[in-house]
Order: C-alpha cells, then structure tokens, then sequence
C-alpha cells in the first residue's frame, strides 16, 4: 500500500531595516535620498511618487536634486487624503513601475509624501514583481513617528480601514524633521497623538514633555525654534522618543502574532469612528478621543486616577486636539466599534487600560454598562467642559 506523502517546508527570512534621521535632504549635496540600501547597485531609471502637497511645496527641489546629481528619474504625483487610499492608486503605481521596467532589486522607488502615499506605494512596492524595496520618505508627522518604523502597508477597502495590505517593510526609511515646517497645524496636532499614545502606554517622560510643551510643539512644528525650545528641543526629543518607542514595541511582534499590542492603545473604538466621520475626522483625531475614552474607562475601574484623567485630557487640548465627539457618546456605535476590532483581534476585546500614566493592563471583560457610563462622561467632554 503507497502511504500520502507529506513535504514539509520550513524557511526563515531575517527583517532588517533601518530609519535614519538626516538633515537638509534635498540639499544634492546629501547624498542620502539617492543612495541605495544596503549592498544594492543599480543604474536604471527610478520611480520618484511625490504627495501632492511636496510636488507642490518641494517639487522643484526635488528634480533639481536628481537632474544635477545625474540620476535618471521619473515622476508620479498621487493625491492625499485617505479617501484616496484605494487599490486604484496601487495600480498607477505599480503601472508606472510596470512601464519603466523597474527591476527587482536595483532601481527601489522612492515614496516623498504622508502615510497616504507611503502606504500606496507600499503596497504597490510589495505586489509589483511580488516585491521590490523601496524608499520612504514621511512628509507628516505621523507619517515621521509612526508609519516610519511600521511593517505594515494597506489601502481602504469596502469602507474599512487598511483593510488589504502587506508587511512588508523598506530597507530604509529617511526623516528630515524639516518637512514639517510647512505642515498645517491641523496635521501636526493629528501626528502628535499617536506621540501621546506611546507616552501614555509607556512614557511618562514623553508624556511630561507633550505636557508641558504640546501648544508650542504645535506652534512651531517641532522645529524648536523659539529660544526656549531651542535649548530644551521638545521637538527633537518628541521625535526621537516616539520612533524609538515605536520601534521596541514593534520589532518583538512585528507581525502582530501576539495579539496584546499596548501600541493599539488609542486604536479599539477609533477605527470604525473614523470611518464613520470621514472626511471629518483624521486619523490622529480620532485617536486622541479613543485614548481619553479608554482613560475614563481606567478611571471608572479605579486604575487611574481622576488627576491624571484630567492631565491627559488637558494635555490633548494642549496638542490642539478635541476630546470628544458625538460618535464616542453613542453606545451603539461603540459596541460596534468594539465588535469590528474584536474581530481583528480573535474575536477577544484584548483592550489595553492605563494602570496609571505609562503602563498598562489589558481586559477581556469590558462591560456594557461600563461602555455605557464612559460614553456618557465623554457627552460632558464635548465643547471641552471637563468633567
Ligand atoms: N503603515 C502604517 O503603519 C501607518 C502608520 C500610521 C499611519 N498610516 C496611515 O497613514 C495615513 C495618514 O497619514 P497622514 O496623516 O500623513 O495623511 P496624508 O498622507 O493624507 O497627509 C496629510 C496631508 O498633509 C499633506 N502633506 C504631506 N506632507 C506635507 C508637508 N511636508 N507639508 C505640507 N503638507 C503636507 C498631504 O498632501 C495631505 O494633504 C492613514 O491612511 C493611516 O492609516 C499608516
Ligand atoms: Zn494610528
């Protein structure tokens, strides 16, 4: 008697990529946006995707850098906005890279944009060819301290967030802090709430900073350009605290195999109520609300203490943002939120509470009722009347 075979394969792939901060980027005297990760060479022509915002604010920058460095080069400007975070914008890319016969390893595009961009791209990079590298570029601040040290791409889907996408992270990553400059404020006070999240999760130095420097971290768009942010560089440290908090979270879990993440902190009920706003709310908005909703719920439990509530809440008001909007006092819509993420999330609630400002616990065994009387105090925290 002949036995079914069995062939098992087993292989591993060792991730290694890097994010480094460099100064005056487009200067064709730095030669960092040109060079190629790695052990990579290559001579063919390049992809450059520029955000809409760049091509405008820096595309003539950005041609002057490649043409009198003698790189060939072309370009593809995509729009922003996460209403633009679709599959068809993959396909423009990828058909761009398709065309220029960019190969598999040696001619890695370059994304110059917001996390809208460099999760388009991204995703293009990973499907074209099956995966090729690339270079990313954040232009925002979210894009800077979050999307920068992430593995992760996607693109909306069916109105779901990121709801198809790859890990699969670039070798390397740029940030020049400089980009920001130019960012409306709305954007900068969005990006620094996922800085509070990882302050709130796990630290409470980058907490005491946004603290006490969230309005003119806003102001000045982390530049540290007044005397006294000069010397105390809230930016700079805002900056290197975040990405480096980001990136020890990330790297022992990069593909999400264990499921209790503290840097989904802020991302439980926020997913489906961003959705449900768009365009109204951006990503780092909705946010913000999410951690104050889920500090109440730490208060409500006796974790956290209702000074350190009110410092939080204080703090996001400081960082331009609003507490609270009518789809976090709607218990339905809640409850709803919670079952969309409990999906993501082997149908368990697996929801991180602050035990105190910088660490955590997580719960399985959030109540109705509890959802119910946080929704209410977060009614009171509309128009910023603080509880
Ligand atoms: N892959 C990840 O892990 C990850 C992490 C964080 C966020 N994201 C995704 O990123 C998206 C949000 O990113 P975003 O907030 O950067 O939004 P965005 O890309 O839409 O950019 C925001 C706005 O700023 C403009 N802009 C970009 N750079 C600028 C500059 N230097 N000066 C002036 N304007 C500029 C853009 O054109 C756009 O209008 C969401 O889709 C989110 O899911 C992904
Ligand atoms: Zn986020």
């Amino acid at each position: 008697m002949i036995e079914d075979g069995r062939w098992a394969i087993k292989a591993s792939q060792t991730v290694e990529y890097e994010v480094v901060e460099t100064t005056d980027l487009l200067n064709p005297d730095n030669p960092q946006l040109a060079s190629l990760p790695g052990q990579l060479e290559g001579t063919g022509s390049r992809l450059i995707i520029l955000d809409q915002a760049i091509e405008g604010l820096c595309g003539r920058k950005v041609r002057r850098y490649f043409s009198l460095r003698g790189i060939p080069v072309e370009y593809l400007t995509l729009p922003t906005g996460d209403e633009h975070k679709t599959l068809d914008n993959v396909l423009r890319v990828t058909s761009r890279l398709n065309a220029l016969g960019t190969s598999r390893l040696s001619t890695p595009p370059i994304a110059i944009g917001g996390g809208v961009v460099q999760d388009t791209v991204g995703m293009a990079a990973s499907l074209y060819r099956r995966g090729i590298p690339y270079i990313r570029v954040p232009t925002t601040l979210l894009g800077q301290i979050d999307g920068s040290v992430s593995a992760k791409n996607g693109v909306n889907y069916e109105g779901h967030r990121n709801r198809l996408g790859t890990f699969t992270p670039p070798p390397r990553t740029l940030i020049d802090r400089a980009f920001l400059s130019t960012l409306p404020e709305r954007q900068v006070s969005s990006g620094l709430a996922e800085a509070l999240k990882l302050a709130l999760v796990k630290d409470p130095q980058l907490f005491a900073v946004l603290e006490k420097y969230g309005a003119s971290l806003v102001a000045e768009r982390l530049q540290d350009s007044s005397p006294e942010t000069s010397t105390e560089q809230p930016g700079r440290t805002t900056m290197h605290r975040a990405i480096a908090g980001m990136a020890e979270e990330l790297q022992k879990n990069l593909w999400e195999t264990d499921l209790q993440r503290i840097v989904d902190y802020g991302h439980t009920f926020s997913p489906l109520i961003e959705m449900k706003a768009l365009p109204e709310l951006l990503h780092g908005e909705a946010v913000a609300m999410d951690c104050v909703f889920s500090a109440i719920l730490a208060n409500q439990r006796e974790l956290l203490s209702g000074t350190d509530l009110l410092r939080i809440i204080n703090t996001v008001e400081a960082i331009g943002l609003r507490p609270s909007h009518p789809l976090f006092t709607d218990e339905q819509v809640l409850t709803l939120a919670l079952e969309e993420t409990m999906r993501h999330r082997n149908n368990q609630q697996i929801i991180t509470l602050l035990d105190g400002i910088g660490r955590t616990i997580f719960v399985n065994d959030l109540t109705q009722s509890e959802i119910s009387a946080a929704a209410s105090r977060m009614r009171n925290l509309i128009g910023s009347e603080i509880t």
